[in-house]
């Protein structure tokens, strides 16, 4: 499949349903049904908050990548950044509006664009900020490449993409490998056809680091700890402490379906 046909696709999926808003039983656009998308998403990645540190961007230029139903985006101007986001999808955007209205707070831009196509100048932000967007983009390397550009010289870049080589990966293969009968499907397929948007793609650290010595940039962190979607599975209550054997064994630090990345942009 074409890579624009495969955006086109993955621009359907998010545009059915903004990322993160099924956590929500009240009212769309309601303050209650944000703030039960906002109080959900915390309680299931509290690592956002120690790994975006928002507060430290007051008065500094931030985009960020790919808004979804705006979570994170409404802490960056909470926080007092000169703050920009864009998303894929009108239903994402039309969310951020709605919900910066709601609560009464003033962001610089917010709009509709395409991660592998940034609209914005080189070396224009000191932050550039993506949780869980570039892997879903067909040519992850050329968004990545584009936040690179945009991203000031000496600026900070954080990312998170999905960790292939994570107790998360494995429980997809079970339950769409193993319980399929398809015990020889890779974990690429697996991504591919059942997390998300079609054509979501999962990488090693390994992986992710060969890549990034193509490009301008300093690696400040790369890790990946075991989030609550790697220990808490929806499996019997009498086998739930399997993951957790399983995370222990193989190494809490980096077993995780969150792969954190920090970079620095240098010259
Ligand atoms: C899993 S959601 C994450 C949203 C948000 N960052 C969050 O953590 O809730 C993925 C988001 O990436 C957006 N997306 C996917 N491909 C994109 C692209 N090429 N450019 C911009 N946004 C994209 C989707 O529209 C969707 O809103």
């Amino acid at each position: 499949m074409s890579g624009q046909k495969l955006k086109q696709l993955v621009k359907e999926y998010w545009n059915k349903e903004a990322c993160g808003t099924q956590a929500s039983t009240s009212k769309k656009f309601s303050k209650e049904y944000f703030e039960e998308i906002e109080e959900h998403r915390y309680k299931l990645e509290p690592e956002i908050f120690s790994f975006a540190q928002f507060t430290r961007f007051r008065g500094k230029s931030v985009l960020e990548v790919g808004v979804g139903a705006g979570s994170d985006f409404i802490q960056w101007v909470r926080a007092g950044s000169i703050a920009y986001g864009i998303d894929l999808t009108e239903e994402a955007i039309e969310h951020v509006k709605k919900r910066l209205e709601l609560f009464d707070l003033k962001a610089q831009e917010i709009k509709v664009a395409d991660a592998e196509n940034i609209p914005y100048p080189d070396d224009t932000f000191d932050l550039v900020y993506s949780w869980g967007v570039i892997h879903h983009s067909p040519n992850t390397e050329k968004a990545l490449e584009e936040i690179i550009r945009v991203t000031k010289n000496g600026g900070r870049i954080k990312l998170m993409i999905y960790n292939r080589r994570s107790i998360y990966a494995f429980y997809k293969y079970i339950r769409y490998g193993l319980l399929k009968g398809k015990p020889f499907r890779s974990f690429e397929q697996i991504f591919y056809y059942h997390q998300e948007s079609p054509g979501t793609k999962a990488y090693t650290i390994k992986e992710f680091k060969k890549i990034l010595q193509r490009y301008p940039v300093e690696i400040i962190q790369i890790s990946a700890k075991a989030t609550n979607y790697d220990l808490k599975w929806n499996i019997p209550k009498i086998v739930r402490f399997f993951p957790y054997i399983l995370s222990f064994l193989l190494g809490y630090e980096k077993v995780g379906w969150f792969m954190i990345i920090e970079l620095k942009k240098i010259a």
